[in-house]
């Protein structure tokens, strides 16, 4: 880094608060160019040997313990480190190798590696106490079920939370203190970097703990100078490691938080200098939205019991939920009104108007499921194309890519070229009630890629058939690509607060399946492995109901099934261990009550109450459509199912 001509943090001076890797952090700041001061505030006291631990040493070497959670690295060390001083190291090291290990994160690992013990299982971050109890009833390897015993060795602080958890479902939890957080016995550094804030002396601080502010605040309490450090840290650049930290600075009413993807200190500093290089917001930075982490948990929790989210996990509803793709569009009279004034890509990109006709059209035909107002082709103008939206035309993108070569010069997609749609997100789930979920959504990399391979909408899809077979090796170029970056979009939407993702395959069926599995299965399934764990993911495609198998594969808890097959045997494709979603022809809705009623009800009698079907239409809704034809069909669905279950 310091051989760049100018370095990222070239004279900005920082104040980082991490104890044990201090000089880590400052080697890579220095080296960036910034003038450091490293404030350690946080330190770990090891803790005499507690009867906890002594009785679960004893546990775990007569092989009762099935499960032990480990939190951190520092304290899985301590903990080995006083059971050896009571049992002979050997036969801890056997009896851990015998319980399934769980790891937060790859510190625990490392630890264990240390002694030798290896197969622990890694719970990818950030691993909240829901993350973790998902990993133990879906991982693999290990299955959480009532009556297993469970020690939890959490950082300086108990884990509360996962503990309460995992004694809800009747787990018999076993709580391992080995050591607390206190102030560092020198606190000179810390009292001198507290002063050095109130004097506005820094331009940025780090925190790599949520311990340490806590610490910093400790220390201005002492001097009676909280509020006016609140003020000076406001003023400034803060920097925080993941989501405890940032929860900790936003009880402090703080806001202006950068938060690292990285729990490792050097990638969190170079992260960080990225940020700061890149104009402070090119980085993908959470913070930029508005919805902070604990609005977000406290929405998520209550949007998880809404009717969509559970028949996503194809739970019991007491009614069928129900939305409609493009629910918002030039079928209402309202939209028409607000497109009169601007182009349909100036909506898109205004998030204040965009979150407000997500609502708008939601709230107007009461569907269960608000989809964020925006267009899958956008994403193309962050690969460093143009777009169009011809009046009735369909969108054009220009720009001939038909080789090679112009696939390489294609960038690769940044999620925050689309801070307007992450942001009218945020926006959103603010304002909607926690009975409805907000999907985000993108195009499948099939999809996308044939529209850039034709430069806009095609029947044939001829010069993208073409590559495709012709010359695979570009093919899968432009495929591997777009998978990527689709993955850090969704994934990005999902951090901003969409509940759920769609990824729409709308011209996948003119492939046989044959041609699917070659071309597109890998690219969409590496897509929606890359997701984060515990979103839904509805995964629609069109025109070729043979492909509903492969495709079930790729990926996704929900299949979307149009119309050109009846759902029961759409669903059996499918499979019964996914839900469905589907599958009334949008023509339909351009008839009249009576048909819409029979045509409705059909569906819901193939569906039969099985839990796990969501309503909607096989496609999006047509621009002729009445919508009190789309309002009459929402209240059908609701009633009709209802009736059918009671
Ligand atoms: O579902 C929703 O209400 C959310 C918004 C949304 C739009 N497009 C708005 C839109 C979503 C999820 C899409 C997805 C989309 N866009 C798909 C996949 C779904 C499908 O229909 O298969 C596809 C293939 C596109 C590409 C696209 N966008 C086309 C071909 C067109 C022009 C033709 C048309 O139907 O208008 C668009 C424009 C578009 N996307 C409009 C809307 C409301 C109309 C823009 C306008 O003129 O106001």
């Amino acid at each position: 880094m310091n051989s760049v001509k100018n370095p990222p943090l070239q004279n900005v001076s920082v104040v980082s608060f991490e104890s044990r890797r201090a000089h880590e952090m400052e080697s890579f700041l220095c080296e960036a160019g910034a003038k450091v001061s490293l404030a350690p505030i946080l330190r770990e006291v090891p803790l005499m040997i507690s009867d906890e631990v002594l009785y679960f040493g004893r546990q775990l070497l007569e092989g009762k313990i099935d499960i032990v959670i480990l939190f951190t690295g520092i304290g899985t060390k301590i903990l080995i480190e006083q059971l050896s001083q009571s049992f002979p190291l050997e036969a801890i090291k056997q009896a851990f190798r015998k319980a399934s290990l769980v790891s937060r994160g790859p510190k625990p690992i490392l630890a264990l590696k240390d002694f030798g013990i290896e197969g622990a299982f890694m719970v990818p971050e950030p691993c909240t106490s829901n993350e973790i109890i998902e990993f133990l009833e879906l991982g693999e390897a290990v299955i959480l079920s009532a009556e297993k015993v469970i020690a939890v060795q959490a950082s300086g602080e108990p884990a509360s939370d996962l503990e309460r958890k995992l004694s809800a479902k009747g787990c018999i939890v076993l709580p391992l203190s080995v050591y607390k957080w206190d102030l560092p016995e020198d606190l000179g550094p810390a009292k001198r970097a507290l002063q050095g804030l109130l004097k506005g002396e820094f331009q940025a601080a780090l925190f790599t703990n949520s311990n340490q502010v806590k610490n910093l605040f400790k220390l201005a309490c002492q001097e009676n100078k909280e509020k006016e450090l609140r003020e000076k840290l406001q003023a400034i650049q803060l920097g925080s490691i993941g989501v405890l930290t940032t929860e900790t600075l936003e009880a402090q009413g703080l806001k202006n938080i950068w938060q690292s993807s990285h729990s490792k200190i050097g990638d969190f500093a170079k992260e960080f200098c990225l940020y700061w290089q890149k104009g402070k917001k090119t980085t993908f930075s959470k913070r930029i939205f508005s919805l902070t982490e604990s609005e977000k948990k406290s929405i998520r929790e209550k949007v998880s019991e809404s009717l969509f989210m559970k028949a996503c996990r194809r739970e019991a509803v007491p009614h069928t939920p129900i939305w409609l793709m493009r629910q918002a569009g030039r079928y209402m009279q309202e939209y028409r009104h607000l497109r009169d004034k601007m182009s349909f890509l100036e909506l898109c990109k205004n998030s204040d108007l965009a979150a407000e006709v997500t609502l708008f059209a939601a709230d107007k035909i009461n569907a269960d499921a608000a989809i964020i107002f925006s267009d899958i082709l956008l994403i193309v103008e962050s690969m460093g194309l143009p777009l169009r939206y011809g009046a009735g035309e369909g969108p054009e993108i220009p720009d001939k890519v038909d080789s090679e070569t112009s696939i390489d010069q294609l960038r690769e997609i940044q999620p925050e070229d689309m801070s307007p749609t992450l942001e009218a997100i945020s926006i959103v789930r603010r304002s909607l009630p926690d009975s409805k979920a907000l999907l985000g959504f993108c195009g499948a990399p099939f999809t996308l890629a044939s529209y850039i391979l034709e430069g806009g909408s095609s029947k044939l899809f001829l010069k993208t058939k073409k590559l495709m077979y012709s010359q695979p090796r570009a093919w899968n170029k432009l495929m591997g690509k777009l998978s990527r970056g689709l993955a850090d979009f969704l994934n990005a939407q999902i951090d901003a607060g969409a509940d759920a993702v769609q990824i729409f395959d709308s011209w996948v069926g003119c492939l046989s399946s044959e041609e699917y599995r070659e071309f597109v299965f890998p690219h969409t399934q590496a897509l929606i492995q890359s997701l984060q764990p515990g979103i839904p993911v509805i995964h629609f495609g069109t025109g070729n109901p043979t492909l509903l198998h492969d495709m079930r594969k790729a990926g996704g808890d929900v299949i979307g099934i149009d119309f050109r097959i009846e759902l029961g045997e759409g669903w059996k494709q499918a499979g019964f261990d996914r839900a469905v979603q589907g599958n009334l022809d949008p023509a339909v809705l351009c008839t009249d009550i009576q048909t819409i009623e029979k045509k409705a009800a059909a569906i819901l009698d193939q569906a039969a109450g099985i839990p796990g079907h969501i309503f909607n239409l096989g496609h999006g809704v047509l621009p002729p459509t009445p919508v009190e034809h789309v309002q009459h069909l929402v209240h059908f669905v609701h009633q009709y199912s209802a009736q059918k279950k009671s």
